[in-house]
């Protein structure tokens, strides 16, 4: 390769680098836009019965252009509030969110209402993988109401999320994982009411997880690499999740007591890296049908209660990077891929 070439490969190489990251700077910047933003619709929405916005807000609506219905019309307004709170797209996931025809939005997906078949909505939205750089607006909680899903993974969005996700009645699913949200657990999120699946993982949350986390019907919980602390709450065993995921943070203490009261539903429980350094209580035997179990990694002295030896459908159980001490039971060390090892 000539030297030309690369200095100009080089010269990609960096710009490549700087339309990716985003800098702390351009974060606080997009964080603070969407404060202002919220607090703008808190000004507009006071006494307006929670509808967020004034009854004239309008984008770029040309005189004479109807909507299907009502419930798009309002779904245009979320969607072009969030197109504007959006400050790079690099993949141009959002250049062609322009006119009335929601459902032929790219990453919209339409269906028929679950009220009203006859009627058109939004039921998902889906932008994983965009790398989009932006906030999300009050307008997705307080006007998408129809939405089942929101996938948002793999981006660059920052703030926080807003708290008119509550009235997001029918959302099922939330995946907002690998961005750069910050603050404390999204309470807002257990006040949705019919939440299935949650994924939080990859972003910058910090603080306690609240113990409704556990007592919310939710078959998956991804908490993974934050920067959480403290205890594991007390009701943990109150989770229905058959997945949870605490992995990559920093909480201490005892896995609670109450983990044998998941023997019902439990099927991969992963802490690991994390700091816990009490005990794993001999409940974790309960555990009949629990296939992964992955404790590595944290600062667990002392030697496994012998009830993990009741856990029958065990595949995977991963003790490694602690101070753990004594003899594994002969019967695991049969089972393959299982990494029963100790400190080492
Ligand atoms: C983005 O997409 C829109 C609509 O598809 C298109 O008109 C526009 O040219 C695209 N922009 C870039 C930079 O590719
Ligand atoms: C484990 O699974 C079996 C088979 O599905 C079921 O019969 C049993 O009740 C389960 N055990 C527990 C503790 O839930």
């Amino acid at each position: 390769m000539d030297a030309a070439a690369a200095v100009i490969i080089a010269a990609l190489l960096a710009l490549t680098t700087a339309v990716n990251a985003l800098s702390d700077a351009e974060v606080s910047y997009i964080a603070g836009r969407q404060l202002q933003s919220l607090e703008a619709s808190l000004t507009a929405g006071a006494g307006a019965g929670g509808d967020l916005l004034p009854d004239d807000f309008e984008f770029d609506i040309r005189v004479g252009v109807t909507f299907a219905n009502d419930r798009l019309r309002g779904a245009y307004v979320a969607l072009q509030a969030l197109r504007r709170a959006i400050y790079s797209d690099p993949k141009n996931f959002t250049g062609g969110w322009v006119g009335p025809d929601v459902c032929a939005y790219f990453g919209v997906a339409c269906a028929p209402a679950i009220d009203d078949p006859a009627v058109t909505v939004v039921a998902g939205v889906d932008l994983n993988g965009g790398d989009i750089a932006g906030y999300l607006p009050a307008e997705i909680g307080s006007h998408l109401n129809d939405l089942a899903l929101f996938h948002i993974n793999s981006n660059r969005f920052c703030g926080i999320i807003p708290e008119t996700f509550s009235q997001l009645t029918l959302l099922h699913e939330l995946d907002v994982s690998n961005n750069r949200f910050v603050g404390v657990f999204p309470e807002v999120v257990l006040r949705t009411p019919v939440l299935r699946f949650l994924d939080i993982r990859f972003n910058d949350f910090e603080g306690e997880l609240p113990p409704e986390l556990f007592e919310k019907e939710l078959d998956a919980v991804f908490v993974n690499s934050n920067r959480f602390v403290g205890r594991i709450p007390e009701n943990f065993g109150d989770s229905p999740a058959s997945v949870v995921v605490l992995a990559n943070n920093r909480f201490d203490g005892c896995i609670p007591r109450s983990v044998g009261r998941m023997k019902g539903t439990l099927d991969e429980m992963i802490l690991l890296n994390n700091r816990l350094d009490g005990c794993i209580p001999p409940e974790i035997g309960e555990l009949a049908n629990t296939t992964v179990v992955d404790v590595a990694g944290n600062l667990f002295v002392g030697s496994l209660p012998e009830e993990i030896g009741d856990m029958g459908k065990l595949e995977r159980l991963d003790v490694s990077r602690n101070q753990l001490a004594g003899e594994v039971p002969e019967r695991w060390r049969a089972v393959t891929g299982m990494r029963a090892d100790g400190d080492r």
